[in-house]
């Protein structure tokens, strides 16, 4: 077993050090958030994952796991640091790598044996050769310390499984001693491992994550035709999903992808590339559909309504995804702000997700509009003129077609994932629109008219 230092706890860090206690090494968790380390140590996790928790107190009381802010007696006799730390997207679409540099520099004056440096965070291509020369330009000690590679690819909402029950772990290593040394590190969790060198382990986790973020607004694209052409995204993505060449996963269409990994790395793999004089078109347009996407719900509820100034919105899900708390480029962020500008009084509703949104949008006034945050789904309904669906969490999923009849005063709903069938929403009296499908008012425009006239009367 080994003595392991990982640096940061956020979603990657601190699942992947808890998750390395658990297969039995002896971890220290290093944040410079001293907020954070004060709550892991107490057993509380600073984010919201399944199954973190328990894992946390468990490792904790059975003494493999240490949360701390001093990175130096963690640094000092590791024999592997893991760097876990945020490499946010800049306003050039690059990478900021500024966080990974610190830790470097930290690294470099704190090692006092041989230790191998792996990096998890995704970084730009051939940041891991610039990491290892940096940290021998700084380093004190005469010691030997290598960089690796090794991207995380878990999903933020199933994160511990992810880890825990990875398809592969990747490792890019440009020694026969940091090859093994990681294979070893990574031996009890029994899992496929592909061995690459550096810079192309660097490069599978853009190429993978821009993979899928293509993907996603591939069954975007399709589903605006669809909605032209009078097709059902739902039956050509089943229809799609039977090749194996495809497979059945993200062929679902919504209002785009979030979340701290698709949107910044497909703008920083777009931005690689054109520092290399390529220009990267597949992915360019995956941005470019997404970025359009994210408003078509409201730009479609713009056209159907005069205004929103006044309306009683209902909005159900913030987080980017269901199973967690983060808001990282979520499609809630795009639109609240529209509404709000707009005058809409809108209620709020996320199982999770309530506290970190209400940090931006304080509850109360924003300019013409007017935000409150409830905590169940109902009391968002109740009276509402529309209803704006953002995130799939089961809950919402949950609610039936009748609910939204019976507690709305107009019931319109906008669902940018899908979740319900458009005849049960159209045999409830619900004017729904989702994204990609037949809206059930082209068939029934009388009732699509009375409708319209009640949401401007009440
Ligand atoms: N979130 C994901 O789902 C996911 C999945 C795969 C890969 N990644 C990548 O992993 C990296 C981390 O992502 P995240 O979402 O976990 O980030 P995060 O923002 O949730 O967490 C980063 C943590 O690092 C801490 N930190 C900053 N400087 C530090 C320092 N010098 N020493 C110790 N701690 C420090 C911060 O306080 C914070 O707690 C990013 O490069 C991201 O692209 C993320």
């Amino acid at each position: 077993m080994y003595n392991i230092a990982v640096a940061g706890t956020g979603y990657v860090g601190l699942v992947a050090g808890v998750c390395f206690a658990e297969m039995g090494h002896q971890v220290t968790c290093v944040d410079i958030d001293s907020k954070k380390v004060d709550l892991m140590k107490s057993g509380i996790s600073p984010i919201y994952e399944a199954g973190l928790e328990e894992l946390m107190r468990k490792n904790y009381s059975a003494g493999r796991i240490n949360y701390s802010t001093d990175y130096k007696s963690a640094y000092r006799d590791a024999d592997a640091i893991f760097i876990g730390v945020g490499t946010p997207e800049q306003p050039d679409g690059s990478a900021n790598l500024s966080y990974i540099a610190t830790v470097a520099r930290q690294i470099a004056e704190s090692v006092e044996k041989d230790c191998l440096v792996v990096v998890k965070s995704t970084v730009p291509v051939g940041t891991n050769d610039k990491v290892e020369q940096f940290i021998h330009d700084f380093l004190v000690n005469d010691v030997r310390v290598e960089v690796a590679s090794n991207p995380e690819f878990l999903a933020q909402g199933s994160a511990v499984r992810d880890t825990l029950h990875a398809d592969r772990i990747v490792i890019g290593t440009e020694s026969t001693w940091a090859e093994e040394l990681l294979k070893k590190i990574y031996e009890p969790f029994k899992l496929p491992i592909v061995s690459v060198n550096r810079r192309s382990a660097e490069m599978i986790k853009y190429a993978a994550n821009d993979f899928l973020a293509l993907k996603i607004s591939y069954m975007n694209d399709i589903a605006n035709l669809c909605e032209l052409v009078g097709a059902d995204i739902q039956d050509v993505a089943k229809g799609m999903s039977f090749d194996d060449r495809i497979g059945s996963k993200f062929l679902n269409a919504g209002i785009g992808f979030g979340g701290s990994c698709f949107p910044k790395d497909t703008k920083a793999l777009e931005y690689i590339a054109k520092q290399n004089g390529y220009e990267l078109r597949t992915v360019k347009a995956a941005i470019d559909v997404n970025n359009d996407q994210k408003t078509l719900l409201y730009k479609k509820a713009s056209k159907r309504l005069i205004t929103f100034n006044g309306l009683k919105v209902a909005v159900l899900g913030l987080t980017f995804k269901p199973g967690t708390d983060d808001l990282r480029e979520a499609a809630s962020l795009v639109n609240v702000p529209l509404l709000l500008e707009q005058g809409a009084d809108i209620y709020a509703y996320d199982p999770v997700g309530k506290a970190n949104f209400s940090k931006v949008y304080p509850e109360g006034e924003h300019g013409r509009g007017n935000i409150t945050y409830v905590n169940c789904i109902e009391d968002a309904l109740e009276g509402a003129n529309v209803c704006f669906i953002f995130t799939e969490w089961g809950e919402i999923k949950a609610i039936s077609a009748e609910a939204y009849k019976s507690l709305m005063r107009t019931p319109l709903v906008y669902d940018g994932r899908n979740l319900y069938q458009v005849d049960a929403m159209k045999g409830a009296g619900v004017e729904y629109h989702s994204v990609g499908r037949i809206p059930a008012h082209r068939e029934d425009s009388r009732e699509s008219k009375r409708l319209e006239l009640q949401t401007f009367r009440s």
